[in-house]
């Protein structure tokens, strides 16, 4: 092997290793119901339809958002790792298309009184699910709760979920002014791009994200992408109803089809800067051991 082959193994065996590395994608929003887990879940059928594997992380806690449209009931949440027997792999309930699902479950809630080991061992087996998935999405829930900005802070991507509501764009405006405020402190480097929800056109979408970015930019100095729309639909309520996935159940509805377009922009956009750590554990250890080190490498 001359030295120029030897180069070239180090640099492919680099792009394997970060090829490998998962997105990590926080769907939140500022205002409840609007539209985040159908985000998520549908989403997730997009990116299979890729042959990407996908774990779906429901962070929403109490709420049983995506395992209601996915018509499974976990047996198990994180709380049975943590606290109980369970191998990860065996709280992963599988939905759908195979897409993979873990619920963060109401003893998330407590991971404050995790004692160091625990946290350790939590964080470690979390970010091991690196060779189980391409991309990891996480449900938030709403709000500016600091459960939910903890989870949104660590993300390397956030989508935020808005609808062309006065009410949903302010709340959607507090959000990012309380994620700018905190990043401030932590440094954070990520994205945070608009998903608009439910509009009525192309050029209402366009008018959702201009408001929003203008008082972004105007108030706060920082900057937030478009990711594109969601027309509101019909069929995905039918779908909703029905305890159905649009997507699944009419995938050439026009819902289906905007959220196959998203998942498509996302996929071809760069993902965050990898950097030598796994990104799920540099995104479980930045919040399971928020005001605590980080356990090193
Ligand atoms: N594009 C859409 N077209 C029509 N209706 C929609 C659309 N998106 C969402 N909805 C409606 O809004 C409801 C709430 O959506 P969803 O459960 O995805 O919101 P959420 O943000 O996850 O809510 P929560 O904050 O309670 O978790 C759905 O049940 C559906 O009826
Ligand atoms: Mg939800």
């Amino acid at each position: 092997m001359d030295q120029a082959e030897g180069l070239r193994n180090v640099i492919k065996a680099r792009d394997a290793k970060i090829a490998a590395e998962p997105r990590i994608i926080a769907i939140t929003s500022g205002k409840g119901g609007v539209g985040k887990s159908n985000t998520a879940v549908n989403l997730a059928i997009a990116f299979r339809k890729m042959d990407k594997r996908v774990i779906i992380f429901d962070a929403d806690l109490g709420l049983a958002n995506v395992e209601v449209m996915f018509g499974t009931v976990p047996k198990y949440s994180l709380k049975d790792y943590v606290y109980g027997e369970m191998e990860l792999s065996e709280i992963i309930t599988k939905g759908p298309m195979d897409i993979g699902f873990i619920s963060g479950g109401s003893g998330m809630l407590s991971l404050n009184n995790l004692n160091d080991d625990q946290r350790q061992g939590l964080v470690y087996g979390l970010s091991n699910l690196s060779g189980m998935c391409d991309v990891m999405l996480i449900d938030t829930g709403a709000g500016i709760s600091d459960s939910v900005l903890d989870f949104v802070l660590a993300a390397p991507e956030v989508l935020l979920v808005t609808t062309p509501e006065p009410s949903s764009i302010t709340d959607a405006y507090s959000l990012v002014k309380a994620v700018f405020s905190k990043r401030k402190t932590t440094g954070e480097k990520q994205t945070m791009s608009i998903v608009a929800n439910k509009v009525m056109s192309e050029a209402e979408g366009n008018a959702v994200y201009t408001k929003l970015s203008s008082v972004v930019e105007r108030f706060l100095g920082g900057h937030i992408d478009y990711m594109g729309y969601i027309p509101q639909d019909p069929l995905l309520e039918d779908a909703v109803r029905a305890q159905k996935i649009v997507s699944l159940a009419s995938p050439t509805s026009r819902s289906a089809r905007a959220y196959f377009e998203i998942a498509s922009k996302l996929m071809g956009s760069e993902s965050m800067p990898g950097d030598t750590k796994s990104g799920l554990f540099r995104f479980f250890s930045s919040f399971i051991t928020s005001g605590k080190s980080a356990p090193s490498l």
